[in-house]
């Protein structure tokens, strides 16, 4: 279920949220100065989101909006993508997490979509591809409980079900909020402590922080 809040219209505006542009209040001090990045990615990692669409066609995208509480995971999705059209149809994905030593298949995948045509605003910049695995060099390999493959090459790998999907009503918006539920999890047996635990000093995710690429330090 999403819940609009009122109280957050009543704080805000109709919105519910603050507008950066609008806001002329200064905060500056010795160490902290207004910023306005042009975009908010604060760090997080890189996912391979593998799904159908309702014909049985894999698709395979790199996102980096995502987060897990407990056993559910929430995805922040462009409503204009194949991937979004798939989950919205077949409601089922994995999540492959690339490491670090993985992050040109990444770059690889980053300027093709599965939609055919291209959606005009992306158009010049990404081109159709059918099948993302072979373009990427990866490999697809049958999940045990969901319909889209899992990619071999990444150490983690989780099965989901989609839960709740809610559109983004922020003026124009063109993003969802899409929450899934993990069903199966595969990890690569050099990165898990045991069953119960993966090995954090060993599991080297691929971080995406303001449009570049990490990895942890020690
Ligand atoms: C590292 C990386 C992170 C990305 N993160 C997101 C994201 O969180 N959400 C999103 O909608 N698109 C994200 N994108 C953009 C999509 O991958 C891109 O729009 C792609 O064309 C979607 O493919 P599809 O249309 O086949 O689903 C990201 C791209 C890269 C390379």
């Amino acid at each position: 279920m999403c819940i609009d809040s009122n109280e957050y219209k009543e704080e805000y505006g109709n919105s519910g949220y603050h507008n950066l542009s609008e806001n002329t209040s200064k905060l500056e001090n010795e160490d902290h100065m207004n910023v306005k990045p042009s975009i908010l990615y604060f760090g997080t990692p890189v996912v391979l989101i593998s799904s159908l669409d309702k014909d049985g066609n894999a698709n395979l995208s790199p996102m980096s909006s995502a987060w897990a509480l407990g056993y559910h995971v929430v995805l922040g999705l462009a409503t204009s993508g194949k991937t979004y059209e798939n989950l919205e149809a077949t409601r089922e994905l994995t999540l492959n997490f690339p490491d670090k030593d993985m992050w040109e298949s990444v770059e690889g995948l980053a300027p093709l979509t599965g939609k055919n045509p291209v959606p005009p605003f992306k158009a010049g910049r990404y081109r159709y591809e059918s099948d993302k695995f072979r373009a990427a060099n990866l490999t697809a390999v049958d999940s045990e409980v969901v319909r889209p493959p899992l990619v071999k090459e990444c150490p983690l790998q989780m099965e989901a079900v989609v839960k709740n999907i809610c559109v983004l009503s922020e003026g124009g918006a063109d993003a969802a909020i899409v929450e899934v539920s993990v069903v199966k999890l595969h990890a690569r047996k050099d990165i898990v402590l045991d069953e119960r635990h993966i090995d954090p000093a060993k599991w080297k995710p691929l971080i995406y922080s303001f449009r570049h690429y990490f990895s942890l330090g020690e």
